[in-house]
């Protein structure tokens, strides 16, 4: 088992390269099933949820070949079975999209039911139910959701909630059926505009995308592109707090500055000075931040994936915050393991009263999930003393390198496999 071993308390200074968005990525990957042309993708994360995506893809016959790492070409002419049944998938939430994909193109899929992070029920009834209304029957069977169809067409979609997979999904299902279908109540997040244009790029017809009525007209079949995947803005948000908790000053290149406003702003009320250029950001943190209150909500709101980094930032801000999670239900199981490093926060159901201390000190503490094991890692980079992140499993499902883009920035900070590398790296940090 592999920990981040941590000596924190060096301010982050320098620059660093954002990768691409994995969500985007896991999406675009199953929608380049589509076309039985090979379709060129780029800017694409190393990350684990991408390669096990990858690996369920080659199960059911998609031909992969990997231009390096960064860049994949998918033919999707050879998929002959529709049953997904890689082990790896059922870790994954975004197992579903080849849901959508198959569904679209084949008019049949089996898919196992998704796992991913634990941070709450997360059901799939809506995905289910913009199948439904184009046609498709669907089932949950042993752990597989299977939906298969004669025909799909085009339907009227009103999603109960703002859902970001629901939105793909349907949109995915809807592109090659016969017909128009609309989808009002769709999710606006950067990396659903960013499967709508690849998709248009292979020849869909979808209007709307980032608004939330999303029309599509169906076509009958698609091509071959190529295309590069947006910068990953919780990857770059993830950052942008290591910079104002640790107090240092760091650039980001390769971003989109429109799509970090959310967690701009909320810099910014810490007492942080951002700085946006056409596609870096700067952050120069303050000598002591400044606590604020922050909620949860759908793109353009605060993004759910950035709360526990927002939270670990107000534990060492001065005065009294609130966090509200609106999005889900089981996202403070980081707030035990942070009491650890000193932080006080007290949860009430969905919401966290954090009362701001001087300073964090180095714990061992594990990561409960992907983006709360972030968030831990950068509270080890704030804090006094040795910081062991244990269980990063999870983090390595979303960040690429995390450890070695920290130490291009000036951060003590090592993977370790063992006790003796644990005793090295104290050794050699003093
Ligand atoms: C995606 C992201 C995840 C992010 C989340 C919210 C991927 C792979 N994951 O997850 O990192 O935290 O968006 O920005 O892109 N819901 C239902 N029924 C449904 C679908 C959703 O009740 O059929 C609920 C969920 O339980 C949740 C809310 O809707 O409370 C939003 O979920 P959704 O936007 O669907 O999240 P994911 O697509 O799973």
């Amino acid at each position: 088992m592999e920990q981040y071993i941590i000596k924190g308390g060096i301010p982050l200074h320098g620059e660093v390269e954002i990768g691409g968005a994995k969500n985007a990525a896991l999406a675009i990957l199953a929608a380049a099933n589509m076309t039985n042309e090979t379709v060129y993708i780029d800017n694409l994360p190393d990350v684990r949820d991408i390669n096990a995506l990858l690996e369920a893809m080659e199960g059911i016959g998609t031909r992969i070949e990997r231009v390096d790492r960064h860049a994949v070409k998918v033919n999707g002419s050879s998929v002959e079975n529709f049953i997904v049944e890689s082990e790896s998938m059922k870790k994954i939430r975004a197992s579903y999209y080849l849901l959508g994909a198959l569904l679209g193109k084949y008019k049949k899929a089996q898919v196992p039911l998704p796992g991913g992070c634990n941070i709450g029920s997360r059901p799939i009834d809506q995905h289910l139910k913009g199948f439904k209304a184009m046609g498709a029957r669907t089932r949950v069977e042993h752990g597989f959701v299977i939906a298969e169809a004669e025909t799909l067409h085009g339907a009227h979609i009103f999603l109960d909630m703002v859902s970001v997979g629901a939105t793909i999904n349907i949109m995915m299902a809807a592109v090659m059926a016969e017909g128009n279908t609309t989808i009002e109540n769709a999710a606006k997040e950067p990396h659903v505009v960013d499967v709508a244009n690849f998709l248009n790029s292979m020849g869909a017809k979808i209007k709307g995308a980032g608004t939330d009525v999303i029309r599509i007209r169906g076509v009958a079949s698609l091509h071959k592109t190529e295309y590069s995947i947006i910068p990953d803005q919780i990857e770059a948000g993830t950052f942008m707090f290591a910079a104002a908790v640790t107090g240092g000053d760091i650039v980001l290149h390769n971003v989109i500055p429109k799509h970090l406003e959310a967690t701009s702003s909320k810099l910014m009320e810490l007492g942080c000075q951002v700085h946006e250029y056409d596609d870096a950001v700067r952050v120069v943190a303050p000598s002591r931040l400044q606590g604020t209150h922050v909620k949860t909500m759908p793109y353009p709101g605060f993004p759910t994936d950035m709360q526990p980094q927002m939270a670990v930032s107000l534990a060492i801000a001065e005065g009294t915050s609130i966090v509200t999670e609106s999005i889900f239900e089981n996202r403070f199981r980081y707030v035990d393991e942070l009491a650890r490093m000193g932080a006080s926060v007290k949860v009430e159901g969905n919401v966290a009263v954090i009362s701001g201390v001087d300073r964090f000190t180095g714990a061992r503490v594990s990561a409960p999930d992907l983006r709360a094991g972030a968030a831990l890692v950068i509270a080890g980079l704030a804090a006094e003393g040795i910081t062991i992140v244990d269980d990063i499993y999870y983090i390595e499902r979303g960040y690429e390198n995390l450890d070695l883009k920290f130490q291009g920035l000036g951060a003590k900070i090592e993977k370790v496999a063992s006790e003796k590398e644990i005793q090295k790296f104290r050794l050699k940090v003093g």
